[in-house]
């Protein structure tokens, strides 16, 4: 079966002022339907710009990265599009949050982009992170865990087949951590979603089939 999520010898720099950082080097990942992965490793040593490979947000220098069978680098703008509305679901770091849309807003935006509505689905994830009393609430009136929550509840509203998680427990207190791992666990054994997560939790790293170590832009230890 053809892998979810596959990267091959994938490399990307960034050059700033004059100075050029090897932020990746030839990182070759392989991720099939329904496996968990968690990425661990010190700060910088890549996983977000990985991450950021993996969903289309930034591009590689060098390699390839397929997601659904699509190769990102060859696509067309309209291939593109449709993975990213149907098939990807992504918890940034920072969140993300769009600041004048309410919460219940936030989490139907993936549905909403793709000209879809399920106020049901979109109610469920609220009160499966917690925050059905805070749904008309804007992302600045929430606290940083709670805005968390609601990018994890947007990330999974659509029922994408990849997700890409950086840190998505980070701000979270057990409990809750806890029950962003059982969100992101039924839609891999629901749905068969290939989860790829940043990660400095021990408990959220425990739950990955696979935890790589990541170092200086690289996979440590065996690879795919
Ligand atoms: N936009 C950018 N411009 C220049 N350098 C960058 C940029 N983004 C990342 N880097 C550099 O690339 C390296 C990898 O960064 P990355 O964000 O992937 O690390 P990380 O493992 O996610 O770290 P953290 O645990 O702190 O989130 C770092 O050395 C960082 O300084
Ligand atoms: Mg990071």
């Amino acid at each position: 079966m053809e892998p979810v999520v596959a990267l091959d010898g994938v490399g990307k720099r960034y050059r700033t002022g004059g100075a050029t950082v090897t932020a990746l080097e030839g990182v070759t990942l392989r991720l099939a339907a329904g496996e968990m992965v968690a990425l661990v490793g010190p700060s910088g040593c890549g996983k977000s710009t990985t991450l950021n490979l993996i969903s289309g947000v930034d591009t590689p220098d060098e390699g390839e990265v397929r997601v659904c069978g699509v190769d990102l680098r060859r696509a067309d703008e309209r291939a593109l599009t449709l993975l990213r509305r149907r098939q990807v679901g992504i918890v940034f770091q920072a969140f993300h949050l769009v600041p004048h849309l309410t919460v219940e807003e936030n989490v139907a935006l993936p549905l909403a982009l793709d000209g879809r509505r399920d106020g049901a689905r979109v109610a469920e994830l609220i009160s499966r992170v917690g925050l059905a009393h805070r749904r008309r609430h804007f992302p600045g009136e929430l606290s940083g865990g709670e805005q968390q929550r609601v990018a994890v509840a947007r990330a999974l509203v659509h029922r994408p087949r990849v997700v890409v998680a950086d840190e998505p427990t980070g701000n979270l207190d057990s409990a809750s951590g806890a029950a962003v791992l059982e969100l992101l666990d039924e839609l891999r054994r629901a749905e068969g979603a290939a989860l790829v997560l940043a990660t400095h939790d021990r408990h959220l790293a425990a739950a990955a089939e696979r935890v790589l170590a990541m170092r200086d832009g690289r996979l440590l230890g065996p690879t795919p």
